[in-house]
């Protein structure tokens, strides 16, 4: 691969590496290489890498957190962007937030609480960068990120910036229009309200969050809820609670969650989800949608 012209210019706001490792880079802590990650710091090193990648024919994934996909081959023959630097930079101002797409959503919850701005508490617990909350419009089943956005600023795939206001979007059950395009930064229109009050409703999230499996390796729900029914309420009724492949388990806590209890590979995984949507469709007739995303070498 031929990054040595990039390289060479300094400041480029870019960090190359080749056969990148990836699994601190992945809640679910699954072991994968990358043939090419770029950091990107600022937006001069975002234009600089699009139009590389553009220049060069070379389709990317961008990756936040991590903590919504399945690595699925060890060695993912993918270019991996990454945001970080000024993209984990935010400004409370006002009853809104300004903030980069890298500031995790779990910080932003707590920024909030502190500034007495109420609208982010039923994002507390949700891992991830607000990046690929707003790509996958995250959230729970009252309440879901695009609710409080007001616009976005992002970038597409030739290296033109553009602002979207809310209207320009459509968010939808953990999906948005915005698939195709890098977020880069998002304005969060929130409303003034007592620190206390705003702690007391976090409270209550964190409670209904206790039937969750927490400290453990996993990449949240697997699986959308279909229409009317949760996922995990089906797997369990199925008997799948506890459905093991290599060092890959289907918690016992909640059985929309696939638990990494030590050396498990993106393929037992995918055994696992292959197999829990074949009994369900088997058992119910409903097809499970998935809901993490899966990343897999270009064939
Ligand atoms: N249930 C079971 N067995 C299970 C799991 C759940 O019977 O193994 C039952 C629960 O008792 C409850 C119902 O199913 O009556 C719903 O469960 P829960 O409240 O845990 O919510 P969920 O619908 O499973 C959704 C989101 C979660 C989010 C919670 C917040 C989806 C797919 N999941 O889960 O999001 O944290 O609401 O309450 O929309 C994620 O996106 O990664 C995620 C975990």
């Amino acid at each position: 691969m031929d990054i040595a012209g990039v390289q060479k210019q300094p400041d480029a706001g870019i960090q190359w590496t080749e056969q990148a490792a990836l699994d601190a880079l992945n809640s679910m802590g699954l072991r994968a290489k990358a043939r090419l990650l770029a950091d990107v710091t600022s937006e001069v090193g975002l234009v600089r890498f699009l139009k590389w990648a553009r220049g060069a024919g070379k389709e990317f994934v961008v990756l936040g957190e991590g903590t919504n996909v399945i690595f699925g081959d060890e060695f993912l023959d993918l270019v991996v962007l990454r945001l970080s630097g000024d993209f984990n930079r935010f400004a409370v101002k006002g009853e809104g937030i300004t903030t980069g797409a890298a500031v995790s959503l779990a910080r932003l919850v707590r920024e909030a609480h502190k500034a007495g701005l109420s609208g982010l508490e039923d994002a507390w617990g949700i891992p991830g960068s607000l990046g690929g909350a707003i790509v996958g419009n995250a959230g729970t089943p009252n309440w879901a990120i695009g609710d409080c956005i007001s616009w976005v600023e992002v970038f597409d795939r030739s290296g033109m910036k553009h602002r979207l206001t809310a209207s320009k979007i459509s968010f939808s059950y953990r999906q948005s229009t915005l698939g195709e395009q890098i977020i880069a930064r998002a304005h969060l229109r929130l409303e003034g309200d007592s620190v206390e009050h705003i702690g007391e409703r976090i409270k209550r999230v964190r409670a209904r969050r206790g039937g969750q499996p927490h400290g453990v390796r996993s990449a949240g729900c697997i699986f959308k809820n279909p229409a009317g029914e949760s996922a995990g309420r089906l797997i369990e009724a199925a008997g799948l609670k506890g459905l093991r492949r290599g060092g890959a388990v289907v918690s016992t806590d909640h059985a929309n969650f696939i638990v990494h209890e030590g050396n498990a590979t993106g393929s037992d995984v995918i055994w696992l989800i292959d197999e829990i949507r074949s009994q369900i469709h088997e058992r119910f007739g409903i097809n499970l949608e998935m809901e993490v995303r899966l990343l897999r070498s270009a064939k």
